[in-house]
């Protein structure tokens, strides 16, 4: 069993792009700019954005945060991204999901504009990605195919299952696997809570790609010998032993379905960082492709 080790590659990601920026800087640009909008006090949305804020400074580029209260008006949010905008200092921009139950998140994701949409969640971008087009891959996906590829796991002709159908992991991630692409090709299965014998497709996986968002779903007698499971889950359950009262567990019952696997993530320190490092590289792009 070998652990691919998300927290390492985004680490050897950020790196690549610091040096990029240092050059670039060199040649007398200014740095790339990343802004954030949270909504809201989720504790887990502050601390995914708080690390995507802070891997900016890691890497050289500027970053803002904009924090916006809980029962901010779906007009005055949409006033506030068409600020950035139209703000030639902002490279690229994301507002974090999930927003507050008033606020209409598609019409949110709409109204960002699809050059600084760094998430890739704009339906132009997502149109574009489904076509094999140069454009933003939203992060989780990308950074799966980042790790698929830094760690050579042959995708070409294999049966990928994928868990789950979000617009954010499942939908995109099901595209690009089938996709005539470096790690792509292969014969891909989307699956969710209304498939039928789950556990008759998944033992037929090559790889397995879980994102429903139910801790340790995915189990031993769920899979082969030899398969690669990548874990998308990060849910906080209670625990009383640690010193912030909860641990992250992911979607695959780990040391249960490691024994089987050949590659697979952990939780923490797998999919996750590697979804900071993607946003990074998109900014870049972002800011590269503005400088024309
Ligand atoms: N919530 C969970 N994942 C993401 C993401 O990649 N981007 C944004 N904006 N919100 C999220």
């Amino acid at each position: 069993m070998t652990l691919l080790d998300g927290k390492k590659t985004s680490a050897d990601i950020k790196e690549e792009i610091a040096i990029e920026v240092a050059e670039l800087k060199k040649q007398g640009n200014r740095a790339p700019h990343l802004a954030a909008i949270i909504v809201g006090n989720n504790g887990a949305s502050l601390t995914y954005v708080n690390a995507k804020v802070k891997a900016c400074e890691r890497v050289g580029f500027e970053s803002t945060l904009i924090r916006l209260p809980e029962d901010i008006s779906e007009n005055d949010l949409l006033n506030e991204i068409e600020g950035l905008n139209t703000n030639d200092a902002i490279d690229g921009f994301i507002v974090q999901l999930p927003l507050p139950k008033h606020i209409d998140e598609q019409k949110i994701i709409m109204a960002v504009h699809p050059d600084k949409d760094v998430d890739g969640f704009h339906p132009t971008n997502v149109g574009k990605m489904a076509l094999n087009l140069p454009t933003f891959i939203s992060a989780t996906p990308f950074g799966i195919l980042e790790l698929l590829d830094r760690y050579q796991i042959e995708t070409s002709g294999k049966h990928v299952v994928v868990i789950g159908r979000s617009h954010i992991v499942g939908s995109p991630m099901s595209i690009l696997l089938s996709q005539k692409r470096t790690v792509g090709n292969a014969t891909v299965t989307i699956t969710h809570s209304r498939t039928k014998n789950l556990k008759e497709i998944t033992l037929q996986a090559d790889i397995v790609v879980a994102a429903l968002g139910i801790p340790e779903f995915l189990t031993a007698d769920m899979v082969k010998d030899g398969v690669t499971v990548i874990d998308v889950g990060i849910t906080r359950v209670e625990d009383a032993t640690k010193k912030r009262g909860f641990r992250l567990l992911g979607d695959v019952k780990f040391d249960e379905v490691a024994a089987k696997s050949e590659f697979i993530t952990p939780v923490p320190g797998g999919v996750g960082p590697m979804t900071i490092a993607m946003l990074l590289k998109n900014t870049l792009l972002a800011f590269t492709r503005r400088l024309g």
